[in-house]
C-alpha cells in the first residue's frame, strides 16, 4: 500500500495536515532535527503524539564509518517506535545497508543523486530508496527520470527495495513521480501546502455558497 510522508518534525503542520492526509508517518534528516531546536527523542515523542503508535519514523544515522554506522542503526532500533534507519547512500553507507540486510532493522538508502547510486544500495538491500528530486535537477539533470531508471532496474531484479523520493519544491515534481508508481514519497510542507491550493478552488466553492444563499438564505441541503 501506498505510504505517505511529511519531511518535517514541524508540529503545527504535522498536525494541519494529519486531518485530511492519511500520512504513514515521518522522515527526518540532521538539518530538519537540527532546525527544529529539539533532540531526537524529543521530537519522537511529540510527533507520536499527533501521528499515534503505529506512525513510522525515518532517522537519518550520523556516524562515519560502516561499524559505527551498524551500532547507531542497532541503537535507533532499539528506541520504542517502528523506526527505520536512514543511511546515506555512499561507499561506506552502501556497505553498512549490506550487512544490515537481512536483519530486522529496516533501512532506507538516503541522498540518492543518480541511478547508479540507488542501484548499487537496492542490491545491497535497502528497504527504501530515497532519491532527492529538486536537488538533482537542480544540478541541471531530469529528476524525474533518474526516478524512473531506478525504479526500473529495481523492476527489472526484482529487488525489494520501495522507491521514496525525496527533495521537492512544486507541485509538477510530485506529480510526475507519483505518475511512476513509486511505492512512497515524503513531503516538505510547503509542497504540501500547494497540493491543497490550488487558485481557482476556494472562488469557485465561494460561487457555490453565494448562489446558494441568494435562494436558500442560511439553510442546509437537507433542510430545503
Ligand atoms: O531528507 C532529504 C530531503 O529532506 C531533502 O530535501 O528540500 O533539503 O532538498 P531538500
Amino acid at each position: 500500500m501506498f505510504e505517505l510522508y511529511l519531511d518535517t518534525t514541524d508540529i503545527v503542520q504535522l498536525t494541519r495536515f494529519n486531518k485530511a492526509l492519511p500520512l504513514k508517518g515521518i522522515t527526518t534528516n540532521p538539518t530538519i532535527l537540527a532546525k527544529s531546536g529539539r533532540g531526537l527523542k524529543e521530537n519522537l515523542k511529540l510527533c507520536a503524539e499527533i501521528l499515534g503508535t503505529e506512525a513510522r519514523f525515518h532517522v537519518q544515522t550520523i556516524s562515519k564509518s560502516t561499524a559505527d554506522i551498524i551500532k547507531e542503526a542497532e541503537q535507533l532500533y532499539n528506541l520504542p517506535y517502528d523506526i527505520v534507519v536512514k543511511i546515506p547512500a555512499t561507499e561506506i553507507g552502501i556497505a553498512a545497508i549490506k550487512q544490515l540486510n537481512n536483519t530486522p532493522i529496516k533501512v532506507l538508502a538516503t541522498a540518492i543523486y543518480s541511478v547508479q547510486q540507488g542501484f548499487l544500495a537496492g542490491l545491497a538491500g535497502a528497504d527504501y530508496l530515497a532519491p532527492y528530486v529538486n536537488r538533482i535537477e537542480t544540478m541541471g539533470t531530469n529528476g524525474i527520470a533518474v526516478v524512473a531508471d531506478i525504479q526500473l532496474l529495481i523492476k527489472q531484479h526484482n529487488l525489494k527495495s520501495v522507491l521514496l523520493p525525496a527533495s521537492f519544491k512544486n507541485t509538477h515534481q510530485v506529480i510526475e513521480i507519483l505518475k511512476l508508481g513509486v511505492g512512497a514519497i515524503t513531503l516538505p510542507p510547503d509542497v504540501t501546502d500547494q497540493l491543497f491550493g490550488h487558485p481557482t478552488v476556494q472562488p469557485a466553492v465561494n460561487q457555490f455558497e453565494n448562489d446558494w444563499k441568494k435562494i436558500f438564505d442560511n439553510k442546509l441541503s437537507y433542510e430545503t
